[in-house]
């Protein structure tokens, strides 16, 4: 679909004011939601630092053909979630609506088939699709992406999926994987064929949508949600049927391969996926604690093999590939539902208080010097009163803070107070970031003693 012009797409209308606000469907966010999105890109970084995969980043918006083309001109992405425009120089564009046809692009516009196979590229980047938004379904969203191209090993499969799997087990949030193979296209022709013929059988059964289903992607009946149509799925015939030798033990192995990892899945074969470049393994990984409307289950992430894309665009023939796309505000809402989101509150070893004009002034350096020493410091200079500061330093769980008025300044000193004890004493302000560091490394250790020595104490 086209970009709308700007009346249809206005921000959401406020009864209150008519100041600006965002677009339906986008969403800032906040910095309660910051330690949540820190832990992930953590997660992110070792996980794939782990498995080989270089980041890459993407452009926002790509020609328009490269997602007719890759997706499919008959998806849902394509043929209604797309915000697309013509620019200023008469180019069609689209901002991207998912990472893989990217990367494939990226992989033969840069000849990545020239160095070592396969190769593996993450990206965590936003996504533009115009749907209806609801929880957990946004205009934008975020994508955690895993590209594994340039093989076809069934190991490569499941080690997305492993992958996957504990990303989000690391961010305590349990998940199934529903898993199926399409086969190749060839098995897959022969399959809509007969699947086609099926549901032509009980064309008065189906609903409007459906029968236009039907028409245009009979692949999408089996993932419809209308009434009665979970009977009519039970006799339909199954694509699993239709495997090719090859293809079954391609699937075989990566279900070996998810049994030996302990990676618990659900063999389903209704799962078909809503994008045309899916080959062989398709899967969805499904979050143990629901948080869709109503409760439903919108799945966390999802992907498979494609097989087809690389060549399709124009790469090499024969170019494998399999990945997988987690949505990064769905994992928040599992991660939430699940009460496993971390502590958003600021701490800081040292609090840094001041008093007076002077103070102020001379303390901004000092302050400066403990940062660039590599100390966790918290400041509130906006704030004049020692008790008000003293009472943040507290709630930032500091153990010392640093004193500096009107005195100190004209003495040249500062105040070093032990938060716990209350004990204060006065130090010279050049020395004052050096006996900090030196004490802070002295509890470090200290702490790291007793720990060993309870570790000890536990073992024998
Ligand atoms: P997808 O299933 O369309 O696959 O999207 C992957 C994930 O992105 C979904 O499981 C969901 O968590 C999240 N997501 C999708 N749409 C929205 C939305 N409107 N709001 C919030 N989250 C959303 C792909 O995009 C494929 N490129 C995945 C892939 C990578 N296949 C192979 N490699």
């Amino acid at each position: 679909m086209s970009v709308k012009p700007k009346a249809e797409i206005a921000a959401k209308p406020s009864k209150k004011s008519k100041s600006l606000e965002t677009l339906r469907g986008f969403r800032d966010i906040l910095p309660d939601e910051q330690a949540a999105w820190e832990k992930i890109e953590d997660t992110v970084r070792s996980l794939t630092r782990a498995y080989g995969f270089g980041r890459i980043r993407l452009p926002a918006l790509e020609a328009t053909s490269l997602f007719e083309r890759g997706v499919g001109k008959e998806t849902d992405i394509v043929e209604k979630e797309m915000f697309t425009f013509v620019d200023q120089g008469g180019v069609k564009m689209t901002l991207r609506p998912e990472g893989t046809a990217s990367v494939a692009r990226a992989y033969i516009e840069h000849g990545m088939l020239n160095q070592p196979q396969p190769v593996k590229l993450w990206y965590m980047e936003p996504m533009f699709r115009h749907e209806r938004p609801q929880a957990g379904r946004y205009r934008q969203h975020w994508q955690l992406g895993l590209e594994a191209m340039g093989s076809d090993d069934s190991v490569l499969d499941a080690q997305v999926i492993l992958m996957a799997h504990g990303f989000c087990r690391e961010l305590g949030v349990e998940t199934m994987v529903n898993i199926n193979s399409l086969g190749t296209p060839a098995v897959r022709k022969s399959y809509v064929a007969d699947l086609t013929k099926y549901f032509k059988g009980h064309a008065k059964k189906l609903s409007e949508t459906d029968a236009r289903r039907l028409q245009r992607n009979p692949l999408r009946l089996l993932d419809s949600k209308e009434e009665g149509m979970e009977e009519l799925k039970a006799g339909a015939p199954q694509i699993i049927e239709y495997l090719d030798d090859e293809t079954k033990q391609h699937f075989m192995k990566v279900l070996e391969y998810l049994d030996e990892a302990e990676v618990p899945y659900t063999l389903n074969p209704f799962l078909v996926r809503g994008l045309d470049y899916y080959t062989k393994t398709v899967f969805e990984l499904v979050s143990a604690s629901p948080f869709g409307e109503n409760g439903s289950q919108l799945s966390l992430g999802g992907g498979g093999r494609y097989d087809g894309l690389i060549p399709l665009l124009g790469g090499r023939e024969a170019t494998g590939a399999v990945g997988a796309g987690i949505g990064i505000e769905r994992v928040i809402l599992a991660m939430k539902a699940a009460g496993s989101m971390p502590d958003n509150k600021r701490t800081a070893d040292v609090f840094f208080c001041q008093l007076g004009e002077a103070a102020r002034r001379q303390g901004m350096k000092i302050y400066e010097k403990f940062r660039q020493s590599g100390v966790d410091v918290g400041e509130a200079f906006a704030k004049g009163n020692l008790k008000a500061q003293l009472e943040i330093a507290d709630k930032m769980k500091s153990t010392i803070a640093i004193i500096l008025g009107q005195k100190e300044v004209l003495d040249g000193t500062v105040i070093i107070r032990d938060m716990e004890a209350g004990a204060q004493e006065i130090v010279d302000v050049e020395k004052v970031v050096g006996i900090v560091v030196k004490r802070l490394q002295d509890r470090e250790d200290k702490q790291r003693e007793a720990k060993r020595a309870e570790e000890k104490k536990k073992n024998t």
